[in-house]
C-alpha cells in the first residue's frame, strides 16, 4: 500500500455524474500507467476488490487477470456469485482457486483467534503467490486499498495499538515484485459504492454488508471443524434470506450467525438431540468503532429460529446477542 494523503479540496463523490468523471479519469490514468502490460488482482468479491476489478476491466479488459481464492470460509454461494458476475457478466479473465482443503487442514485444532487470523492471512498470500508464479508476463498488482486503510496504517505507524489484527493481507514474497495499481486509494467507502453502481455492478454486491477477510473462520468459534462450519454456513444463509425478505437487509449494517464450540441437550423426534447453538448478531454502526444492536422484530426471530433448527443439521438452539460495542466487539473473535 502506498501511503498518500487525500487532497483537502477533493470533492466527495456523491452522484453518478461525479462517479462517471472519476471513472473516466481513472481509466485514462490506468491505461497510462499500465500500457499494454498485464495486471494481477486478488478478487475476493468484496466491494473494494470488485470495484477495482470493474474499473480495470473497463480500462484494460483482458489485460487484467483476476484470481479468486476460495479459502473455504466464504458464505454460501459467495464464490459462485463472483464467478457469475465477473466471468459470465463482465467476461473477465478470472482464475478460480478452490483452496478449501489447504486452509482447513492448517486450521485444524487451532482455537486461538489471532492465531487463526494469522494462519488465514499467511496462507492467503501463499495461495495467491503460487498462482502468481504460474502466470507469466505480469508487471502490476492491483489492490482495493481505500482511504480508511491508509488512515489506519498512518495510525499504526504512529504507534496506536489495534484490538484485533484486521489487516489480513500482508506483503507478497520478495520474488514477486509488482508495481502497484491502486485506483480507489483516495476514496471513502460510500464513494466506492457510488462508483461501483456507476460501473454497473449489481446493487447487492455494491451494498453488501462488510465481511471480514478471515470469513466464517472467526464466526466458527475456537477450533474449526468441517461439520460446524457447514452448519454455520447454512444457518447464516437462512438469516440472510429472512433479512432479505423482510427488508432488514437494506437497513442493518451487519448481521450474521456465530457458532460456539459447545453443545447443549435438546430433543428431536422424541430422542435426545445434542447440538450447537446458533447465535444471531445484528448491529448498526457508522464506523465500526462502536455499535448498537438492531432490535429485530420477534416475528422475524421466530421465523429464523424455526428455519435454522429445522433445516440445519446439528443446531438445536438459537440465541440472540444483545451486546453493544463496546463492551463486545462486533465479531466474537
Ligand atoms: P470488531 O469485531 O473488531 O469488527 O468489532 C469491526 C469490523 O471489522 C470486521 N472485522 C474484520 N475485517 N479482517 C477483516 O477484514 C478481520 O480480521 C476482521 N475482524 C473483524 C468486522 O466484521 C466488523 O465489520
Amino acid at each position: 500500500m502506498e501511503i498518500c494523503r487525500r487532497p483537502e479540496d477533493m470533492a466527495r463523490i456523491t452522484t453518478k455524474a461525479l462517479a462517471d468523471s472519476f471513472i473516466e479519469q481513472q481509466v485514462k490514468e490506468i491505461r497510462q500507467q499500465v500500457g499494454d502490460k498485464k495486471v494481477l488482482l486478488a478478487l475476493s468479491g468484496g466491494v473494494d476488490s470488485s470495484v477495482v476489478a470493474a474499473l480495470l476491466i473497463k480500462a484494460i479488459g483482458k489485460q487484467l487477470v483476476c484470481v479468486h481464492v476460495n479459502h473455504g470460509l466464504m458464505r454460501k454461494d459467495e464464490s459462485e456469485n463472483v464467478i457469475k458476475v465477473f466471468r459470465e457478466g463482465l467476461d473477465a479473465n478470472l482464475i478460480y482457486v478452490d483452496a478449501t482443503d489447504r486452509f482447513l487442514d492448517l486450521l485444524a485444532g487451532v482455537a486461538e483467534p489471532e492465531k487463526k487470523r494469522k494462519i488465514i492471512g499467511a496462507e492467503f498470500i501463499n495461495v495467491f503467490a503460487d498462482e502468481a508464479r504460474k502466470l507469466e508476463g505480469i508487471d502490476f498488482l492491483a489492490q482495493g486499498t481505500i482511504y480508511p486503510d491508509i488512515l489506519e496504517s498512518i495510525k499504526q505507524a504512529e504507534g496506536k495499538k489495534a484490538v484485533k489484527s484486521h489487516h489480513n493481507v500482508g506483503g507478497l514474497p520478495e520474488d514477486l515484485n509488482f508495481e502497484l495499481v491502486e485506483p480507489i486509494k483516495l476514496l471513502f467507502k460510500d464513494e466506492v459504492r457510488v462508483v461501483g453502481e456507476a460501473l454497473g455492478l449489481p446493487h447487492g454486491m455494491v451494498y453488501r454488508q462488510p465481511f471480514p477477510g478471515p470469513g466464517l473462520g472467526v464466526r466458527c468459534l475456537g477450533a474449526i471443524t468441517r461439520d460446524r462450519l457447514h452448519a454455520l454456513r447454512e444457518a447464516d444463509a437462512i438469516l440472510r434470506d429472512e433479512f432479505d425478505k423482510c427488508g432488514l437487509a437494506e437497513k442493518v449494517w451487519q448481521y450474521f450467525v456465530v457458532i460456539p464450540d459447545i453443545k447443549s441437550v435438546g430433543v428431536k423426534d422424541e430422542s435426545r438431540y445434542e447440538g450447537w447453538p446458533a447465535i444471531i448478531r445484528a448491529i448498526n454502526t457508522t464506523d465500526a468503532m462502536s455499535a448498537t444492536i438492531e432490535e429485530i422484530p420477534y416475528a422475524v426471530l421466530h421465523k429464523v429460529t424455526d428455519r435454522i433448527t429445522h433445516e440445519v443439521e446439528g443446531i438445536n438452539r438459537v440465541l440472540y446477542d444483545l451486546t453493544p460495542k463496546p463492551i463486545g466487539t462486533i465479531e466474537w473473535e
